[in-house]
């Protein structure tokens, strides 16, 4: 039977006839295989293992592709892929606030290697004509960007990287495949950062990445095995106990996340208040039609960019904790000038708008009452 709600499809999908009794998919520990037939699926655990296979099967369904690998880590995820797709002397147009590790992976990494890259303002698609040159190869965005909360119109960008005859990657770590499926949007391939919404609950690092074609994915998959960054069995098997709760979850990162950026958009303390589905926010539509709800991420300024009153008010907190990451089920909080972004030049800080006063959260799963009261008290001493 055809499996059509997200939460049958996040329960069941890629699950199906693969094993006889288990009603959950065991863990196969094995690093390599008895080798009994010609062509056999599994002959070393680095190249391809039962566990990780069930969710590779399952990221494929849930993101809406043909195939789908599991790394290490989401770092794993991105550099395999641009070490797949781009060779030296070649091109990476990045959105202009990507990820800033995978913006230091570029900085520090691959230009050092001959990889040249370069940013792009993707909130306005039509700027990438002009950018792209005869060694473009592949075009990396983020949508939402982090911590700017920019939109990147896919389908846009997609329709114009692919007359060119480009590769587009969308890292959907802050949507989630809940939110939004790019492949369906035009991209090649959606990468995430697994240690994310799609992990939950803060314990595992991990990556995935899903392909629109058999042919990259078998490139990308060669260059996995070749470079090593696999993810283990033990975490393939607590992603995808992760993955069941996924849609539950992000209801509900969701609902807090919206309530709480309206609270915070009334607070005379806050100056302004980035989150994809508040009306006040500058790209509100195209957000209304590419996602399905606004996700659990809130960027917002104090009205002040005095480091010593944002250390109040981060150490104010009690139920929030002061720490990089996001995704999981309970409420992180951070200040990417000195934390997440801090590896950034300070022009780029600024040009992108990360001021001291520019605090990043991550919205979990507690009761909203008690999130807002912690927001309160930590906003009153400030
Ligand atoms: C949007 C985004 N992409 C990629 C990564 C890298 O993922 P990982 O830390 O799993 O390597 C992160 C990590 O914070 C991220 O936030």
């Amino acid at each position: 039977m055809e499996l059509k709600g997200f939460s049958t499809k996040c329960i069941h999908g890629g699950e199906e006839g693969k094993y006889e009794f288990d009603v959950i998919p065991p863990i196969h520990l094995s690093s390599t295989y008895q080798l009994k037939y010609e062509d056999q699926d599994f002959v070393y655990s680095r190249v391809d293992n039962p566990t990780r296979r069930v969710l590779e099967d399952k990221m494929s369904v849930l993101e809406k592709g043909v195939a789908s690998l599991a790394f290490s880590s989401g770092i794993a995820a991105i550099s395999t892929v641009v070490l797949s797709f781009v060779k030296p002397g070649e091109e990476v147009i990045l959105s202009e606030d990507i990820y800033g590790g995978t913006k230091t992976l570029f900085m520090e990494i691959l230009s050092k290697r001959g990889i040249k890259y370069k940013y792009v303002d993707t909130r306005y698609a039509d700027r990438l004509e002009d950018e792209i040159s005869d060694d473009t190869r592949l075009v990396m965005i983020e949508s939402p960007s982090n911590p700017m909360m920019r939109i990147t119109d896919i389908e846009k960008v997609s329709k114009i990287a692919h007359e060119h005859g480009l590769k587009v990657a969308v890292d959907n770590t802050f949507a989630s495949p809940y939110l939004q499926n790019p492949i369906e949007l035009g991209a090649d391939i959606t990468i995430h950062s697994a240690t994310k919404y799609l992990g939950g609950h803060s314990d595992i690092i991990a990556g995935t990445a899903t392909f629109k074609t058999m042919e990259d994915y078998e490139l990308v998959k060669l260059h996995r095995t070749r470079l090593g960054g696999v993810l283990s069995p033990f975490d393939s098997y607590l992603l995808l106990r992760s993955i069941k709760t996924l849609e539950v979850r992000m209801e509900r990162h969701c609902k807090n996340a919206m309530e709480i950026a309206e609270y915070l958009s009334n607070h005379p303390k806050v100056e302004d208040v980035l989150y994809p589905f508040l009306k006040s926010f500058p790209q509100y539509d195209l957000a209304r039609s590419q996602m399905r709800l606004g996700g659990g991420m809130i960027s917002f300024k104090l009205y002040t960019d005095d480091q010593d009153k944002v250390d109040v008010f981060l150490n104010s907190l009690s139920i929030m904790k002061k720490a990089v990451s996001l995704g999981g089920v309970e409420t992180l909080i951070e200040q990417p000038a000195t934390m997440t972004h801090r590896a950034l030049p300070d022009e780029e800080k600024k040009r992108l708008g990360i001021t001291p006063g520019l605090i990043r959260l991550s919205v979990g799963i507690e009761n909203v009452e008690d999130l807002i009261s912690d927001l309160e008290n930590a906003l009153r001493n400030i």
